[in-house]
């Protein structure tokens, strides 16, 4: 499994953390920036890191921002990405079981590292449980494709 990693100025606190939780569950990552704590503007990181799942060059992936939010809005503008703005353990897994998400976003303002940690690894390792949520989520990639 490859995980795609991006991060603007108010993430990159979680990024070490995120980084370790991937590379301890054996997953392969990249890391598409930013890289230092000079202000960048997160639709940049949401475009890289949703186009890389999108387009298959990345299995899953988390995006980092000061909350967490934005950079969750922007992913999901991205055909193929279901983006989860998670900030409990709990939502970590719903994401993951019943959203089929695949792109997991947190808030480096929000949540501690040990959190984001554990969050990580229960996002990247629950299974989709499929059956009638597959149909909700069917429903959902489906309002891409919808007329106003
Ligand atoms: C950047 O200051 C901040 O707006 C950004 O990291 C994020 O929190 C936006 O949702």
């Amino acid at each position: 499994m490859k995980i795609a990693i991006g991060s603007d100025h108010g993430g990159i606190v979680l990024k070490d953390v995120v980084i370790r939780a991937v590379s301890d569950l054996g997953m392969e990552y990249e890391d598409y920036g930013t890289f230092g704590t000079e202000s960048v503007d997160y639709p940049d990181y949401a475009e890289k890191v949703g186009r890389a799942v999108a387009g298959g060059k990345a299995d899953k992936g988390v995006l980092l921002c000061g909350t967490g939010i934005g950079i969750s809005i922007a992913a999901n503008k991205i055909r193929g990405i279901r983006a989860a703005h998670v900030t409990d353990a709990f939502s970590a897994q719903m994401a993951a079981e019943h959203n089929d998400a695949n792109i997991l976003c947190m808030g480096g303002r929000i949540t501690k590292p040990e959190d984001a940690y554990e969050f990580t690894k229960i996002f990247l390792t629950t299974p989709f449980a499929g059956g009638r949520h597959a149909t909700r989520v069917d429903k959902i990639m489906r309002l891409e494709n919808a007329d106003e």
